[in-house]
């Protein structure tokens, strides 16, 4: 029987985070060759997916991949008997990403689940490794102010950041287009505002998937987006931070991409430590990582 402990942010998570960056340092990490995981992308990834992968070979589990478009799904098999068929094969993990929101309420395993994206509800794990390259940068998380900047209405990046950054003693502020975001939010800061007061910038795409918006990407770079003019406003210890993909042109522009303020790689990098930080607990507790 599964116990399900991160459910949901609570006072004793604080410390399983900190278990976990602490891992993610240390950087030496249990071999799993007996542990098979499933990964099961019912949405189009790249990092989580493939960084999840690289996670799991480097110590040494078995792992096998999803993606509906290959599956029986395309016969009308349904998400929860697809899920059901993984568990009947003998799977001691799963990772899913699934466009609903909270699509785990639905199902009950008999193996740990790591939520890799629900909906526009939570990206645990984007978090953690968000938090981890911040902490990195910084030395402590406290006191910090993050600008999340575009789509935040669609982004469960910004979900994850809004409900957990505070926790640390983070504070976020928001900005983007009116149709993006509430501008009637306390959090709300006008795009040139935000820039300057800002210790960590964070980009967010458009998420052309969940919504019918559509915007000229050299106007939308001009009035939200950074680029070689605005990136002048920045604190002069500032980062840029984008969990990805990023619309090259759009909300960044390939030279502040490059910028050396710029630290999207670094979060690609560290992503695939702390999956494997995170894997380690979670196969040793027995616990789920739902919601973040
Ligand atoms: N940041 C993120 O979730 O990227 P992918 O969609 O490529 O996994």
């Amino acid at each position: 029987m599964v116990v399900k402990i991160i459910k949901s942010f609570e006072n004793d998570n604080m410390s399983m985070i900190y278990e976990i960056f602490e891992l993610a340092d240390r950087n030496e990490f249990k071999s799993y060759p007996d542990k098979i995981v499933a990964n099961l992308f019912f949405e189009p990834s790249t990092r989580t997916h493939f960084s999840f992968k690289i996670a799991q070979a480097k110590m040494d589990m078995k792992s096998v991949s999803f993606t509906p478009e290959f599956s029986s799904m395309q016969k009308g098999e349904t998400f929860i008997q697809t899920i059901k068929t993984f568990e009947s094969f003998g799977v001691d993990l799963f990772v899913i990403r699934h466009k609903e929101d909270e699509y785990y309420k639905k199902i009950n395993l008999n193996a740990p689940i790591i939520n890799a994206g629900d909906g526009i509800s939570s990206h645990p794990t984007q978090l953690l490794l968000d938090l981890y390259t911040i902490k990195k940068e910084f030395g402590s998380l406290s006191g910090l102010t993050v600008g999340i900047i575009g789509d935040v209405k669609h982004s469960r990046v910004a979900m994850s950041a809004r409900r957990i950054m505070k926790k640390f003693g983070i504070k976020v502020l928001i900005s983007g287009p009116p149709e993006l975001i509430d501008i009637k939010d306390d959090c709300y800061v006008e795009f040139k505002k935000i820039l300057p007061v800002c210790d960590v910038i964070m980009l967010l795409r458009i998420q052309h998937e969940r919504h019918k918006l559509l915007f000229n990407a050299k106007n939308y770079n001009k009035f939200y987006g950074l680029n070689s003019e605005n990136v002048l406003f920045l604190k002069n210890e500032a980062i840029i931070m984008h969990p990805g993909p990023c619309n090259i042109g759009m909300e960044i522009t390939q030279k502040i991409f490059e910028h050396n303020k710029s630290r999207i790689s670094e979060q690609v990098e560290n992503g695939v430590k702390i999956r494997m930080a995170l894997m380690q607990i979670v196969i040793e507790k027995k616990i789920d990582l739902l919601k973040l």
